[in-house]
């Protein structure tokens, strides 16, 4: 399964085995990560699973679609040029060693 590491705003690194077809959000709440909330459950529409992918990421990353671009002005902490829904990064062999990054908050 694909590796996915979740850096928490404290610097605190957790590394996650995530199931392909599953998503880099779902593999947060499935394995307890503190830090990504999701309230929708993984709908787009609650933008409580925002993350910052590492900047030095390679791994080729699902398109943003228009929905998520701009759900990511009105999360809790500032959208960044590197900022994602995590619901909406499916997870597949390719991302294996995706590193993504928690803000400070989601509500
Ligand atoms: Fe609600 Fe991602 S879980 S927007």
């Amino acid at each position: 399964m694909p590796k996915i590491t979740y850096v928490a705003h404290d610097g605190v690194e957790t590394v996650v085995d995530v199931a392909q077809d599953d998503t880099v959000m779902r593999g947060a709440v499935l394995n307890g990560i503190k830090g990504i909330v999701a309230q929708c459950g993984g709908g787009a529409s609650c933008g409580t699973c925002h993350v910052y992918v590492d900047p030095e990421n390679t791994k080729p990353l699902s398109q943003m679609h228009q929905v998520e671009d701009e759900l990511l002005y009105f999360t809790a902490c500032e959208r960044k040029e590197n900022s994602r829904l995590s619901c909406q990064i499916p997870v597949t062999e390719e991302q294996d060693g995706l590193v993504v990054h928690m803000p400070e908050k989601q509500l």
